[in-house]
Parts: C-alpha cells; structure tokens; sequence
C-alpha cells in the first residue's frame, strides 16, 4: 500500500487537491490517503472541505488574525514532524505556492519523506511578484522528488532549471478537475445577496487580495472599480472579499458606497463558480481563477504587473492590466462596448487542462511509489 499524505491549508489548495484526493481514494487497492490540513485558512478552508465531502484527518489549526509568512513556517515546522513520524508517509503531497506548500515540504525533506509537488514549475521570473509565493514555488521545486506540471510551459520551465525528464509528469491543472465536477447547467443562489441580482443586468465579479498589491496599488483597483461603476450605469460588481485585514479594510473603506457594487463574504466554491459563470467580466489577481475563467469562457482581465499563467494570454483569454487605474478602466470599458472585442476574448480556448489531472497525478504515483 501507497501511503498518501496530502498537506494543504488555504482555499486554492484545497480546491486544487480535493479532486486528488478523492482520486487517490478511488484506488483503495492501491493507497490509503491521509488529509492533513495546516487550515493556514481556518474559515475558507473549512468552505472547501464541506463542498468536496472531505474529512482533515489531522488538524495543525495554525491560523492566527492577521498572521505573517513567517509565523506560517514556524508554526507548520513545529507542528508537522511529530505527525510525520507517527504516520510514515510512502509520499507527502504538497500543491503550489503557499507557505503552507513550502513549509510542509521542507519538513518532509528534514523527515526523509518523499515530496510531491501539484501545480510545479510557475513562474514570472521576479521573485518579489507575488510575494512570496514565486519564492516559495522556486524552494518547492528544489525540495520535490517529483513534479507535476500543469502545462506544457510549466514543464519545460522545470526542465530547463535542471529537473530529470523521468520526474516530471505533465497533468494538466486539478482546478480545472475540480471545476468540472462543480458547475451546473442551471443553478439558483443560495446565499441572499447573490440570488437578489437582476439577472438582466451585466455583471463583474472582481477578487483581489496579494500581499505585492496592499496599499497603493489595491487603492487604484479600487478607484478604477469606481469608474467604471460611473461609466457603465448598467452594471452590477460582486466582490466576495477576502478576510485578510489589509484587503477587507481597503476594500470596504474604497467601494462601500459604489453604485451596483455588492461587497460579500467570500462564498463558497459552488456559488462561485456560479458567479463566474453569470459575470461578463472578471477582474482578478487570483492565480486559480486566472485558469477557471477561460473554461467558463470569461475574459479575464488580471490585476498584476506580471503572472506566472502566460497560456491563458497566449491563447487570448487573459490581459494582464496591472493595477493603474487608466489601464484597467481602458481594457475594461473596451471589452464592455465592443461586441468584436469581447467575442475574441470569449471564444478562445482554455489552456489549463482536460479535467483529468488527477488521474493522471495518481496513476504517476502508483507507478513511482509502488
Ligand atoms: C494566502 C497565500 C496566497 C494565496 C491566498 C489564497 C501565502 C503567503 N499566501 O494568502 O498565496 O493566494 O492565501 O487566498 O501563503 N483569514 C481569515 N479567515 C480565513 C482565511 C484568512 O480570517 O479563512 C485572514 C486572517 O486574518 C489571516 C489573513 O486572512 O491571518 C491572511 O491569511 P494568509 O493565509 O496568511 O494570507 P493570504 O493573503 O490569504
Ligand atoms: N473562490 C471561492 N470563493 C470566493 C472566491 C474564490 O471559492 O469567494 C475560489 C476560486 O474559484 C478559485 C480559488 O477560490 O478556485 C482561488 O482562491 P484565491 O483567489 O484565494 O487564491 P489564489 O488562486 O490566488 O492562490
């Protein structure tokens, strides 16, 4: 038997790694799979589990208000090891970018216990953008044994900084997985504020929360949200906001009073993949919703100077617009008047997988680990 351990603790993650998960228990035969979850989210990670029918067999509850990346490391390396050695992983599995996914592996590597990586090899190349999650994912890959790619680029990225062919297996990307076992044909809202829209009405939903965009450039998002509320009357914005205090104080003090905005707890994976499915638009600098919106068909417009998901402006679903206010309100306002425009952006293809990622993931493990 394969002994899986899967170590995540923010929303994305769990997203990403459910779909794995439930993979993994599909071959009882083969693995017995363990959750353990660092909850580096306590309140979005426990929305994540509850939608996927997921049980955290162990429960590191590290969260703290307004905690920093350092206090995640040390709480994760402090809490992780004893559990390491009373559980004796064939494979610890870890997925992209966080201070969960790097501290978790490092820990793993001071246990000698072998070290998956989901979602390896993006970059932007600048180690300040984000932060500190290209720092994280460059350290992950250092640490892994082997590497799940999501993309052909992200597979070659890998290569090229040296990893062996033979670890690295391209997947395609779990969130698209997970998507796909999500989204419903026909769908009624559940919470009050979203099933109160008008469904006449256009819609953009808009996330925003990196640490690189606190302060000056989240400000700008903001005004720009506020522009375009002026110049397209006709609107409706959703924003669940992000319950880290640096983004929920901005937010609420910048677009409180905005014409057709709706400011909301973040909801749950279900009734969002819902709103992305209703929006016209989504603006964003969410690293998972950059790959969900192209399969959905939304143009995305992203709120960074730099991503580390090339493919989907290759394939013309994305425009990264940073966060000056002009930029955003000119591709914004384009996409929204011009048919042509928006159709160009609608109609391209999704680059980040086929919804088998984690098939593919599990039949790589049961192969290496065997
Ligand atoms: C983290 C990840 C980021 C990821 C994001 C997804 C790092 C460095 N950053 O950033 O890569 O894109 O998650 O959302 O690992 N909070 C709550 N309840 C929750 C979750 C968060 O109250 O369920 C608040 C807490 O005050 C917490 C704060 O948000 O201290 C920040 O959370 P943290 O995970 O440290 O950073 P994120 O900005 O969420
Ligand atoms: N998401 C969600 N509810 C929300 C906002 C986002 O379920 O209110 C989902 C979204 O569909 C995506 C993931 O959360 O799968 C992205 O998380 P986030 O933007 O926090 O992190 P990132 O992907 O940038 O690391």
């Amino acid at each position: 038997m394969i002994r899986v351990l899967s170590v995540f603790g923010t929303r994305p993650e769990a997203i990403k790694m459910a779909p794995v998960v439930h993979a993994l228990r599909a071959r009882p035969d083969l693995f017995e799979s363990q959750i353990c979850v660092s909850a580096q989210h306590r309140a979005m990670l426990d929305q994540v589990l509850g939608v996927f029918g997921l049980h955290a067999d162990h429960d590191l509850d590290l969260m703290t208000p307004g905690q920093s990346p350092v206090q995640i490391v040390s709480r994760v390396l402090d809490r992780l090891p004893p559990l390491l050695r009373e559980v004796g992983p064939s494979v610890l599995l870890v997925q992209g970018d966080t201070m969960t996914s790097f501290a978790a592996a490092f820990a793993a590597f001071l246990g000698r216990v072998p070290v998956g990586h989901v979602e390896a090899g993006l970059r932007t190349g600048d180690r300040w953008q984000p932060f500190p999650e290209e720092m994280n994912r460059v350290l992950t890959t250092r640490i892994a044994d082997i590497h799940f790619a999501p993309t052909t680029k992200s597979r070659d990225q890998l290569l090229a900084e040296g990893i062996a062919p033979s670890d690295v297996v391209l997947t395609g990307n779990t969130v698209i997985d997970a998507l796909l076992q999500t989204v419903r044909p026909s769908y009624q809202f559940t919470s009050p504020g979203l099933a109160a829209l008008d469904a006449s009405r256009r819609l953009v939903l808009v996330t925003t929360h990196r640490r690189e965009s606190f302060g000056a450039p989240l400000r700008s998002t903001c005004a720009a949200i506020r522009e375009l509320a002026g110049r397209f009357p006709d609107l409706q914005f959703v924003l669940p906001v992000h319950p880290n205090p640096e983004v929920k104080g901005t937010v609420q003090s910048l677009l409180c009073d905005v014409p057709g905005m709706l400011l909301i707890e973040p909801v749950d994976y279900v009734e969002f993949v819902q709103l992305m499915n209703r929006a016209t638009i989504i603006l964003t600098d969410s690293g998972g919703v950059q790959e969900e919106a192209p399969s959905l068909g939304k143009p995305v417009l992203v709120l960074r100077e730099v991503t580390e998901r090339p493919e989907g402006v290759d394939a013309g679903t994305a425009v990264v617009v940073g966060t000056n206010q002009a930029r955003i309100v000119e591709v914004a306002s384009e996409l929204l008047s011009s048919r042509a425009a928006y159709e160009r952006m609608a109609n391209a293809v999704s680059p980040y997988g086929d919804g088998h990622a984690s098939e593919r993931i599990v039949a790589a493990l049961s192969e290496r680990f065997a």
